[in-house]
């Protein structure tokens, strides 16, 4: 999860930058360009941390007419200049940036490299080195050694490959990581994600994996490794330049926290009809209606998004659902019930571990749906049928609108196929109503946002632990609530069953030890007040978020009325905020939390 950018046949230093400052999401330990200037002067420049030191190291006559850069999540290497790539081949004629992983790299490096002295420890410069050896030894023009090397290699990347004896050329190749060639007047650009160059171009070519080219400012040349020459159309993309800008806001968080109830209603009048009648593919209806069980894949917050979707869809369909980490049905996948039915629920749409889970699907033909927010993302194209979550770019390394727009399309994909069955509840289920209910109660809920504020101030900041305890949907939302408050502010942060945590964990309880409850069930509110009042007993300072029919004077955040079925939608606002001001008073990037990136793209 790397971000990279290349342009070719215009003023590529300021492009490049901006383009991987957009792509910081994606990974920022390190960060480096190299730019040509077409003329015999070309610059490298690497520097371990954000893009803005990179800029800040850069001096003026550092400019090109080609230039290739990139942004560093770092797999193989420690965040070192050293490691930061664009990486070169000892002759320093050749420079190439990647994002992804070379699963072979060791075995390429001890085969071809014995006599090569490597200056990095990662897997990238073993490439650009076995560029470099075949072009040499063997007499290859650039493009033939590159496929040479690729044809050995096993992996992930998303390759852009400089030769500075025809500097006006970008060789790139791409393989399960993104990679999308942005095609402009007199000039051509690549990057990780078309948002990113998105000032430059709107009109794109999805590459697909095994594809190679040979990039100059008003040609692009595409093969297949395995196909051969293949055409590649181009397209407009339909994306909004400023929906990726932070406007008033100091933080992506925020904005995307605020953004959720316009986004809960764009999904209702996207996928409910007049009537209130979802209006997916039917071709997908009928899949899922006839199957025996359904499995959801996912990491993360998708994951948690997974389990409110068991409720919903065995709430309304009466069809099992099963839940399972991507990152372990991939390598032990699940038994398999006579007609299954795989989602992958996915933000980016790029997560290694659910794509590992995808290819097994596809490998056994069986059917899928990706609900992603990224449209023509891998996990989209690789299923069989994908619904958008249509919330905008998600641009925070924490995801917010992305996790209840899936719950909503999950819940209108479980009314969907309930009405397809003619299950009493899904028929008698008013949708539309709840989600406008839904909207409107985050909609209280994000204007109370200094509420919020006050009680990470007062409980959160200071400490080094909490815990978030509910019962049924509210201990899934307790799953999530943890790991958005540990994620942005380090805090080590549990969600745990409120019946369970009495058997063992309540002994990490001590004085002041913050706990915080949700309690939106009608069947178990009291049996939650009461595991409450056993951790007070211990010392622990209890916040509590309660729906308003069951709601006591003393509780910290009463819900706006909804059924508990759809709960999930206003308890994530304060347990996002919650999150986002611990991180915010803790004085960190909220937007960009150490260690980790946006779109999870290694295994
Ligand atoms: C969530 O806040 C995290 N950024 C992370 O857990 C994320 O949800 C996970 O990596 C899955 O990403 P995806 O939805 O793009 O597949």
């Amino acid at each position: 999860m790397c971000g990279i950018v290349g342009i070719v046949g215009k003023s590529a230093r300021d492009i490049v930058l901006n383009g991987l400052s957009k792509l910081e999401y994606r990974g920022y330990d390190s960060a480096g360009i190299y730019l040509n200037d077409l003329k015999g002067h070309e610059y490298l420049t690497k520097k371990v941390g954000r893009i803005s030191n990179l800029k800040a190291a850069l001096t003026p006559d550092e400019q090109g007419l080609v230039g290739i850069g990139h942004t560093r999540w770092a797999t193989h290497g420690k965040p070192t200049e050293a490691n930061a790539h664009p990486h070169f081949d000892v002759t320093k004629r050749f420079y190439l940036v990647h994002n992804g992983v070379i699963e072979n790299f060791k075995e390429l490096r001890d085969n071809y490299l014995q006599n090569v002295n490597l200056v990095s420890d990662t897997d990238t410069e073993v490439i650009v080195q076995l560029v470099s050896l075949f072009a040499r030894e063997e007499k290859l023009d650039t493009l033939t050694a590159f496929k040479k090397v690729l044809n050995l290699v096993r992996g992930s990347y998303a390759f852009l490959l400089v030769d500075n004896t025809q500097p006006d050329h970008i060789f790139i190749a791409k393989n399960k990581s993104p990679m999308m060639l942005g095609v402009g007047d007199g000039f051509n650009v690549i990057a990780s994600d078309a948002l990113s160059v998105l000032d430059q171009t709107q009109t794109f070519v999805d590459l697909q994996d095994g594809d190679v080219a040979d990039i100059t400012k008003d040609s692009y040349k595409i093969e297949n490794l395995e196909t051969g020459a293949v055409d590649r159309p181009a397209h407009k993309v339909n994306l909004d330049p400023d929906a990726a800008s932070k406007g008033t806001y100091e933080f992506y968080m925020l904005k995307e926290i605020d953004e959720q109830p316009g986004v809960i209603r764009k999904l209702s009048q996207t996928y409910l009809d007049s009537e209130g009648h979802p209006n997916f593919d039917p071709k997908i209806v009928d899949a899922m209606s006839q199957a025996d069980r359904i499995y959801i894949f996912a990491a993360g917050t998708s994951y948690h998004a997974g389990l409110v979707g068991k409720a919903m869809i065995e709430k309304m369909t009466n069809i099992p659902v099963e839940v399972d980490l991507a990152s372990e049905a991939g390598y032990h996948f699940p038994m398999l019930s006579k007609n299954p039915f795989f989602i992958f629920l996915t933000q980016s749409g790029e997560t290694a571990d659910s794509r590992v889970v995808l290819k097994e699907v596809n490998r056994r033909n069986l059917p899928s749906l990706t609900i992603t927010n990224v449209e023509g993302s891998t996990l989209s194209r690789e299923a069989t049928y994908t619904i958008l979550l249509q919330a905008g770019p998600e641009i925070a390394v924490a995801s917010t609108k992305a996790y209840t727009a899936q719950i909503a399309v999950e819940a209108i994909l479980a009314k969907a196929i309930g009405e397809k069955l003619n299950v009493e509840f899904a028929n008698e289920f008013d949708l539309r109503e709840e989600l406008a209910l839904a909207a409107e109660g985050m909609q209280q809920l994000v204007d109370g946002k200094e509420k919020l504020q006050e009680l990470a101030k007062k409980y959160l900041i200071s400490s080094r632990n909490a815990f978030y305890i509910g019962r049924g949907i509210d201990y899934y939302v307790a799953l999530e609530a943890a790991l958005k408050l540990k994620e942005v502010s380090y805090i080590q942060t549990e969600g745990f069953a409120a019946g369970e945590l009495k058997h063992g964990t309540i002994s990490l309880i001590e004085d002041g030890t913050p706990v915080i409850a949700i309690i939106n069930d009608p069947v178990t509110n009291e049996l939650t007040r009461g595991n409450v009042q056993e951790v007070e007993a211990r010392g622990a300072s209890a916040i509590i978020i309660a729906a308003k029919e069951f709601a006591r004077e003393s509780d910290d955040i009463v819900l706006p009325e909804i059924s508990y079925l759809m709960s999930v939608f206003l308890t994530a606002i304060p347990i996002q905020l919650l999150a986002y001001y611990a991180s915010k008073e803790k004085g960190l990037d909220v937007d960009k939390p150490r260690n980790l990136a946006k779109s999870v793209t290694v295994e």
